[in-house]
Parts: C-alpha cells; structure tokens; sequence
C-alpha cells in the first residue's frame, strides 16, 4: 500500500508578504481557490492502492491543517505534530514510524504541500513505474529536467538504466544546493534532473539508510515517537527527546549518500512555486503577460503580478513587477529581482 506523506512545515518566506510564519504559503490558496495543502491532498485521492494521507506540521499549524483537510472533506490518516521544525530527514523519519506501526510493509510517497503539478496523469504514472524498484529497496526521486541553472535546488547525475523496461536510472551522484557556476555546468552537461523533492521508498528502507548514516537522528526521532501521544485527532512527538533531534534535510542527510536513490525522469509541469516571478509563470496571464487579483487598475503594464488583498492597487507605465498589498505591508519588486525577498524577511527577524 502507498501511503501520501504530506510535509508541511515550511516557512515559505520567499512569498513575503503575503506568506507568513503564522499563515505559510502552503496554508493559503496561492494558485485556486484551494490552499496549497488541500491541492496536495486532493491531487492523490482516488488512486488505487493508495491510502488517505499522513500530514507532518508544527504544531502551531495543526488546527489549520486539520480545518482545511475538513473543508474538503478529507479524513487524513494523522497529523503528526512537531513541537520545533528539525527540517525534512526527521520529519520523515517520524512519518516512516508512524506508518510502520501500522503496516510494516508501508510505501511512503513524500510530498512537499507547496508544489504544483500541472499533469497529474503523468505524476500517477511516474509513481506507478517507480514501484517495482521500490519494492527491491531503491529510494526514488522524481526528476525534473532542469530549465535554468538554479541554486536553490538538488541535482540528480543519471546512471545506468535501473529496471529493465520502467525508464528508470541509477543515480550516480545527487548534489543538493550546488553553488552557480556548479549548477550551470549540470544544466549544460544534459546528465542532470532538478530532484523535485518528492521521493517514494518503503517505510523500513529510509529507517534502515537514515540509521546508516545519521545514527544520532534516527535514535532521537525513535525516541521521540515511542513516547509519541494522542491529543485530540493529532499525534504528537516527545517534545523534549525531538527537541534534540539534529536538523538536517532528507536531501543533504540520506539523498546524497545512499547508494540505494534511482531517479524516475517525470516530465509532469511541475513547480515549487518558490517565488513571485515562479508564481506569476505557472498562473494564466492575460494578453499583456499580466495577472492580478483582487482590485487591481493597470494602465500600459506587461508582464507583471499584481495582487490586492484589501486596498486598491492602480500601475501605470511600469513592467515585469510584482506588486503585493496587503493590511500591514506591500512589495514592490522587479520580476527579476524576487528572490532577494527572502532577505527581507531576515531583515525584519534581526529588527525584531
Ligand atoms: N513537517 C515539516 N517539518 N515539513 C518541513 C520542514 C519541517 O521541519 N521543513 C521543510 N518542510 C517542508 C516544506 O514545507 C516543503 O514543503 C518541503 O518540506 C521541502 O522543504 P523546503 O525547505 O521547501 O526545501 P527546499 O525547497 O529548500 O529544497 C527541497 O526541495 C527542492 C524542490 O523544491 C530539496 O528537496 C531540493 O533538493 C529540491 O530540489
Ligand atoms: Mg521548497
């Protein structure tokens, strides 16, 4: 059985200032009218074999989640909750215990609850033709071939063919986060995928290569989930044993070193929606590149992103923007020049 492991604890502070730590953006409708998370649920429901998800949040976000699951009309299978983030590789790693105490012979598809997938025909696919390897062990990313030479991201080296008929390869080398000039030679070389974040492998396997090679994560998250406890509808970890849990990303603490990772090419309109400008390209533009919501007025504008939550928001005679407002606080940034939104965010923690 497959079992959708939803991760939804990021902060998602590129999309200031309309995602916030109380409200991140996987929590709000970025895209449609349904938020990020509610996407990601219904995106799988109703595939054979596979089972209602397992959400792993913070638990500040947990009467949210649990809202947003019933306004779908989504029982999830938990919320797992998490006193402080220690990022991906134990949040998983939680999820993998939770799951394996149920069926220990539990498949995991790990989904991030911030990302957009344009054919889910195709993503249904890729995970289907990942599964015989699964089942032999492999942990399988899905890759995505790379269409600019972005830093922000894991790249995946193919190997050799993996399987006989499943289009699937070995990875021979997963790099997370290269810097620049590395990044530009994987683009250039035509051998590398953007590892998409999303990852399928059972239960047991990512328990067994997180104890390989982060024995001291793998001890606090077991730890911190045999005293794990009911509180309401939620589980929650053992605050003080995941407390000292290391914190580290499933990419850099297991990706990167198991011997075991194949990679299934998925050519499937995927995006992260990491920043305005990525946003903007993954929305229905109008004839002059523009989207807007709420009350917006545009006069001689072209490719730019405007969004009005309360105010009313008028441009004239400027280009590729992005133009946020909202009740305490507006962004105006080139198209070009968003990703340095993030230090925004920085600058307004330090001056806190
Ligand atoms: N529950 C939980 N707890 N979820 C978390 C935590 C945590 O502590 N930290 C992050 N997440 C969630 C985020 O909400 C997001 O959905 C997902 O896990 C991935 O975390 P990011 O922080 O967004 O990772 P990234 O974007 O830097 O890098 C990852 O994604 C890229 C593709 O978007 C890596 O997997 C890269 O290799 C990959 O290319
Ligand atoms: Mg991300």
């Amino acid at each position: 059985k497959i079992y959708p492991v939803i991760l939804s604890g990021g902060a998602g502070t590129r999309l200031w200032p309309l995602s916030r730590a109380v409200l991140p953006k996987q929590l709000l409708p970025l895209v449609s009218d349904q938020t990020m998370l509610q996407e990601t649920a219904l995106r799988v429901a109703g595939w054979p074999g596979v089972q209602a998800p397992l959400i792993v949040c913070g638990n500040e976000h947990r009467f949210l989640v649990a809202e947003q699951m019933r306004e779908i009309g989504h029982k999830p299978l938990g919320i797992l909750l998490e006193s402080v983030g220690r990022n991906t590789a134990p949040a998983v790693a939680a999820a993998a215990h939770f799951l394996a105490a149920q069926d220990p012979e539990a498949v995991m598809l790990v989904l991030p609850a911030d990302h957009v997938i344009g054919d889910v025909a195709a993503f249904q696919a890729a995970v289907l033709r990942a599964l015989p390897q699964v089942a032999q062990g492999a942990l399988a990313t899905f890759g995505i071939v790379p269409t600019a030479p972005e830093t922000g991201y894991g790249y995946i080296r193919r190997g050799a063919a993996a399987g006989a008929t499943d289009g699937l390869y070995q990875v021979a080398s997963f790099v997370e986060k290269p810097d620049a000039e590395t990044a530009k030679g994987f683009v250039a070389s035509g051998d590398y995928f953007w590892n998409s974040g999303m990852f399928l492998f059972s239960a047991a396997n990512y328990l067994r290569e997180l104890k390989e090679f982060q024995p001291a994560m793998a001890g606090a998250v077991d730890a911190a989930f045999t005293k794990a406890y009911r509180d309401l509808d939620f589980c929650r970890l053992d605050e003080t044993e995941f407390a000292a849990c290391p914190s580290d990303s499933i990419d850099y603490a297991v990706m990167e070193k198991t011997r075991h990772a194949v990679v299934v090419p998925a050519d499937i309109g995927w995006s992260d929606v990491g920043s305005w400008s990525a946003l903007h390209d993954v929305l229905p533009a109008d004839a002059n590149g523009n989207v807007t919501r709420g009350d917006v007025y545009l006069d001689g504008v072209q490719n730019s992103l405007v969004r009005a939550e309360g105010r009313i928001v008028a441009l004239i005679g400027v280009s590729d923007v992005v133009v946020v407002e909202t009740a305490d606080a507006v962004l105006v940034a080139r198209k070009d020049q968003v990703q340095r939104v993030k230090q925004v965010v920085e600058h307004l923690k330090a001056s806190d």
